[in-house]
């Protein structure tokens, strides 16, 4: 019987380190990295693959592991019928979105920006301090990454709401569900922290109508995805002064354009899609464990519905 096979396809990330360590921890497969022509594998791991990676795999390929928590890439290309795909489930991620959002949050609750430009003007300027009631967080999206944001942003007091399709309790955190609870989420919120997937129901879904529903002075976070965003009403809303500012680490095109006007927007902080970057040490850990797993036909977590798009 012919050994089994596991392929690596990675864009922007290099593929050739997991190699080792994959195959150490999977001694019953080989493991290669994908070039176009290669023979086709039983399971593979990918981020941002090309078509031609699915079409020359053919019926062979049984699960492929995503390596990284969002499978929206993956999802809008045709994948063989029948396919499994797992996510990554944390990884390494959940406290570098925590880290990120309550570093976020301060900023804009303790104004730092105001004492770094009053610095730079050699002024000792003191500020009031916000009220802390008056800086509600809402996170949309409870699940992996979202709930450890909830949390960490709790910690600081912070009254703290979140969002999710079906219904949760989390201790600290006021919690709200499906279509109906979304407004009365937006309009108890004033900080909004994006964790949702970006699907055929969220795409979109931060626009005019939404963040207006936001408490005035509003700031939005977006970690998610950049098509969750509509950036002119974005735009429009902060020169309106309904927002106050936003922080983007994901946009609709990335790289973003040179031209873009976010690049040098007053209002807008950005960051070049870091929030939570994938870790490979952990990330091989658990996804070699849940091979073994499948390998041995027993069920595994992350498992996405391709039909509900995460
Ligand atoms: P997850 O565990 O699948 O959680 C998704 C959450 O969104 C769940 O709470 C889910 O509700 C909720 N949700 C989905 N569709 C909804 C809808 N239509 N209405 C209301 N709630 C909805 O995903 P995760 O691991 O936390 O990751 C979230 C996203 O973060 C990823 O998909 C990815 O796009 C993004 N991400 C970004 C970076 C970055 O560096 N910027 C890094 C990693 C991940 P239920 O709990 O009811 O299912
Ligand atoms: C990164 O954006 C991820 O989805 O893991």
């Amino acid at each position: 019987m012919s050994r089994g096979r596991l392929l690596i396809c990675f864009s922007r990330m290099d593929p050739v380190p997991w190699v080792a360590e994959l195959q150490r921890l999977l001694p019953a497969l080989d493991v290669e990295v994908w070039s176009p022509g290669a023979e086709a594998a039983d399971y593979a791991i990918v981020w941002l693959p090309p078509q031609q990676f699915f079409d020359e795999q053919g019926e062979r390929l049984r699960t492929v592991f995503n390596a990284g928590a969002g499978v929206d890439a993956l999802l809008r290309l045709n994948l063989p019928s029948g396919l499994q795909v797992v996510r990554l489930e944390d990884a390494g991620m959940s406290v570098q979105m925590a880290e990120y959002v309550c570093h976020e949050v301060i900023h804009y609750f303790r104004e730092f920006a105001h004492y770094e430009a009053a610095q730079r003007r050699g002024e000792w300027a003191v500020r009031p301090l916000r009220a802390r009631q008056e800086f509600p967080v809402g996170i949309l999206g409870l699940g992996v990454l979202g709930e450890r944001v909830a949390r960490a942003v709790s910690i600081f007091d912070f009254p703290t709401l979140g969002w999710s399709r079906s219904a949760k309790q989390i201790d600290g955190v006021r919690t709200f569900s499906g279509e109906a609870g979304l407004v009365p989420f937006l309009k108890a919120s004033r900080v909004l922290v994006n964790m949702l997937p970006l699907t055929s129901s969220t795409r979109g879904l931060l626009n005019r109508q939404t963040l207006s529903q936001l408490q005035p002075g509003g700031i939005v976070i977006n970690v998610a995805r950049g098509d969750h965003l509509v950036e002119a009403d974005l735009l429009a809303l902060l020169s309106e002064g309904h927002l106050e500012a936003a922080t983007l680490d994901v946009f609709s095109q990335e790289p973003l354009p040179a031209n873009h006007a976010f690049w040098r927007h007053p209002q807008i902080r950005m960051t070049p899609h870091v929030s939570a970057a994938t870790q490979r040490s952990v990330s091989i850990e658990q996804i070699a464990a849940k091979l073994l797993d499948v390998m041995a036909g027993r069920q595994v977590g992350g498992v996405v519905d391709v039909v509900r798009g995460y």
